[in-house]
C-alpha cells in the first residue's frame, strides 16, 4: 500500500471518530452509530440478547431530578455497569455517575438536572457489553 493510500485511510479513521459530533450538529439523531459504537433498544447490534440488562431506564422524579436504572448484576470487577452518563440534546456531556462494583450493588443513579429541559441522552456503560443509549424528554 502506498503512502497516499495510508494517509487516506488515516483520514477516514479520524472522520469515523468525529461522526457522532457531525450527526448531532445536524440534529438528525443517533441512528448512524446505533448498533455500532453504541447500542439502543431498537439497534442492539451484536448484543441483541442483552437488551434487558443493559438498556438504561429513565424515571422522572419531582424537582427536576431523574433516576437512571440499568437492571444489570454488579459482579465485582468481573462484570458490571461502569457508569451512567448524561448528554444534552446536542450530545454535549452534562454529568456522569461512576459505579464501584465492590460497593454498589445496583446500577441506579439519580441526577439533578437543574433548569435543563428538553431531550436528554442517557448512556449506560457495561464493562463487557459496551455502551447503551436511551433518549428521554425531560
Ligand atoms: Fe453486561
Amino acid at each position: 500500500m502506498d503512502r497516499r493510500a495510508l494517509l487516506k485511510l488515516g483520514l477516514l479513521g479520524v472522520s469515523g471518530v468525529a461522526a457522532p459530533t457531525l450527526v448531532s450538529a445536524k440534529g438528525s439523531g443517533p441512528a448512524p452509530m446505533a448498533g455500532g459504537l453504541y447500542y439502543t433498544r431498537e439497534n442492539p447490534g451484536r448484543w441483541s440478547k442483552k437488551i434487558g440488562g443493559h438498556f438504561p431506564l429513565v424515571e422522572k422524579l419531582q424537582g427536576g431530578k431523574i433516576k437512571v436504572m440499568t437492571s444489570h448484576a454488579m459482579n465485582g470487577y468481573e462484570h458490571y455497569i461502569v457508569k451512567h452518563m448524561l448528554l444534552d440534546k446536542d450530545y454535549n456531556f452534562i454529568t456522569e455517575r461512576m459505579f464501584d462494583p465492590m460497593k454498589d450493588k445496583v446500577a441506579v443513579s439519580t441526577f439533578d438536572l437543574g433548569s435543563y429541559r428538553g431531550e436528554l441522552h442517557v448512556l449506560s456503560v457495561c464493562n463487557k457489553h459496551d455502551t447503551w443509549l436511551n433518549t428521554a424528554s425531560v
